[in-house]
C-alpha cells in the first residue's frame, strides 16, 4: 500500500524526475506536472495527500497558483520549493497558508523531513476531526416528539445559566447526554465535563474520589490525588446515579455546594473551587427521602430545575428517527452500507415496551447493523427476546384464562406505577380506576410502593 499520493509541481524535467524518484522509493505514488495550470487540472480530478509546487513557474507563478489553491481546497497540504533568490517568496507562501517550504537544490533529508511534517499534521488533523464529527454524532439528541421538543427547550433554558439541576429518567433515557448538552452549551463549555458516578463507587472510597487525598491519607495513598470537585474546577461535575450515595457523603457534598471549598481526605487545607453541578437518578428521591435515605437540605440543593427524561415507550413517535439516526451511525463505522428497516421490522421496534429505553434501542440497531447480511432488515432479523409475547412471561408452560389475566394485571399495575414514579393518586387518575380500588389491587397483588 502506497504510504500517500503526492504531485509535484515543477517546470525542470531534472527535478521532477529525480523528485519523483526518491519520493517512489519512499513508498509514496507520485504525479508530475510541468506547470500551475496542469496542476489546477489535476486537481479537478484527483486528490493528493500533499503537493509539492514550485515558485517559478512559466504562466502563472506559484504564489498566484498556491492562492488558488487554497480557494478551492482550504486543507490542501502544499509544500512550495524554492528557487536561490525567492526564499522572501517562500515565506510569503507559508503566509498564505503553505505547509513548508525547500530550497533548491534539494536535500533527500530534507524533503523526507518536512514531508514527514506535514503528514504528521495532516494525521493530526484528520484524527482531530474525526473525533469532533465523532462527538458531535454522539451528543446529537434526536426526537422530534412534544416531551423531547419540551425538553430541548428546557435546556436551551437553563444551559447558560448557574442553575443546579437534578435529571430523572429511568436507565437509558438519555440522562447524561442531557447533561452533556447542558455542559456544552454553557459558557462553561471549554473546561472540563466531568461525571462520576455514586452508585459505581465503594462507599469508602467515594470521598477520595470526590474530594482527593493527601500522601499517606490512608494505608495505600502512596500519592496525592486530586478529587473529581477539583478537577471539575471552573467547568461542571455531573454527579450520576446521586440517590445512591450514603448519608455521610451527602453531608459532605452538602457542605461543598453551601461553600465552594473541601478539604482532600487527609489535608488540612481547603481548596475553593468554581463548579456547576448537574445531578441525576433513576431513583424517586422524594420517597427516598420518606425512607430517610436522602437528605433533604441537599435534595433543595440539588432541585434548583428538574428535568425528566420520559421512557421511551412515553415516546414512541421518536423511534423510527432514532433507528435511523443508529443506523446510520453504525453501518458508517463499521463500513457496511446502510440498511433499511421493513416496515413491519420497524412497527415491531415501534411498539416494543423497551425496559432499557434508548441505550437499549441503540444496542439493538448496532446489533442489527453488524450482524444483518444484506441492506434490508425484516422482521425476523430482530433479536427474539423481542418477539415474546409480552415481557417476563414464563415460556412454556401454558396459563389458564384467569392466571394470565391477574399475571397482565399485576404487570400492567406495575408499570403504570413506574410511569407515574410511584404515585398512586397520579396513577389511578391516569389508568381512570378508583384510588381504593388501586390500593386494594395492590395489596392483593402484594405491589409494594415505598
Ligand atoms: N434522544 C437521543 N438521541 C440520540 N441518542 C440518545 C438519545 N438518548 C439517549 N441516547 C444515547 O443512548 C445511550 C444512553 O444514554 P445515556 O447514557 O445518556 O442514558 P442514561 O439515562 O444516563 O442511562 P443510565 O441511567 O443507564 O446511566 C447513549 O449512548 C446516548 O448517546
Ligand atoms: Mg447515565
Amino acid at each position: 500500500m502506497s504510504k500517500g499520493k503526492l504531485l509535484v509541481v515543477d517546470d525542470e524535467e531534472n527535478l521532477r524526475s529525480s523528485l519523483q524518484a526518491i519520493l517512489r522509493d519512499e513508498g509514496y505514488q507520485t504525479d508530475a506536472v510541468s506547470s500551475g495550470e496542469a496542476c489546477l487540472e489535476k486537481l479537478k480530478k484527483n486528490k493528493y495527500d500533499t503537493i509539492f509546487l514550485d515558485i517559478w513557474l512559466p504562466g502563472k507563478d506559484g504564489i498566484a497558483i498556491l492562492k488558488e489553491i487554497r480557494s478551492r481546497r482550504p486543507s490542501q497540504y502544499v509544500i512550495i520549493i524554492s528557487g536561490h533568490g525567492t526564499i522572501e517568496t517562500a515565506v510569503q507562501a507559508t503566509k498564505l497558508g503553505a505547509f513548508d517550504f525547500i530550497e533548491k537544490p534539494l536535500s533527500l533529508e530534507k524533503v523526507m523531513l518536512v514531508l514527514r511534517h506535514a503528514f504528521k499534521q495532516k494525521n493530526l488533523e484528520d484524527e482531530n476531526r474525526t473525533l469532533k464529527n465523532f462527538i458531535r454524532r454522539e451528543t446529537m439528541m434526536i426526537g422530534s416528539s412534544v416531551p423531547m421538543k419540551a425538553l430541548r427547550q428546557q435546556i436551551e433554558y437553563a444551559a447558560p445559566t448557574e442553575g443546579r439541576i437534578l435529571i430523572y429518567g429511568e436507565n437509558g433515557t438519555g440522562k447524561e447526554l442531557v447533561a452533556t448538552l447542558l455542559h456544552l452549551n454553557s459558557p462553561r463549555k471549554n473546561q472540563p465535563f466531568v461525571e462520576v458516578n455514586c452508585a459505581a463507587i465503594p462507599d469508602d472510597l467515594i470521598e477520595s474520589e470526590l474530594f482527593g487525598s493527601v500522601k499517606g491519607a490512608y494505608t495505600g495513598a502512596t500519592e496525592s490525588r486530586k478529587g473529581k470537585f477539583e478537577l471539575a474546577d471552573r467547568g461542571t461535575l455531573f454527579l450520576d446515579e446521586v440517590g445512591d450515595m450514603s448519608l455521610k457523603t451527602q453531608a459532605k457534598v452538602l457542605r461543598v455546594l453551601e461553600e465552594q471549598r473541601f478539604h482532600p481526605v487527609g489535608s488540612n487545607q481547603a481548596i475553593e473551587v468554581d463548579v456547576r453541578v448537574i445531578a441525576a437518578t433513576n431513583k424517586n428521591l422524594e420517597q427516598e427521602i420518606e425512607k430517610e435515605n436522602f437528605r433533604l437540605d441537599l435534595f433543595f440543593r440539588l432541585n434548583v430545575i428538574p428535568f425528566e427524561v420520559p421512557p421511551l415507550r412515553e415516546r414512541k413517535e421518536d423511534i423510527p428517527e432514532l433507528v435511523d439516526h443508529f443506523m446510520t451511525g453504525f453501518c458508517r463505522r463499521y463500513g457496511k452500507p446502510k440498511k433499511r428497516v421493513r416496515s413491519q421490522a420497524m412497527a415491531k421496534l415501534e411498539s416494543h415496551h423497551w425496559p432499557g429505553n434508548v441505550r437499549e434501542l441503540k444496542n439493538t440497531i448496532e446489533r442489527l447493523a453488524i450482524m444483518v447480511p444484506g441492506k434490508v432488515v425484516t422482521l425476523s432479523d430482530l433479536p427474539s427476546s423481542m418477539m415474546k409475547p409480552s415481557r417476563g412471561a414464563k415460556q412454556g408452560k401454558s396459563l389458564n384464562w384467569q392466571e394470565a389475566r391477574e399475571k397482565f394485571e399485576r404487570q400492567f399495575l406495575v408499570d403504570q406505577l413506574v410511569e407515574n414514579r410511584g404515585n398512586i393518586s397520579r396513577t389511578a387518575a391516569a389508568i381512570g380506576m378508583e384510588r381504593t380500588h388501586l390500593h386494594r389491587k395492590l395489596k392483593t397483588y402484594d405491589i409494594k410502593v415505598k
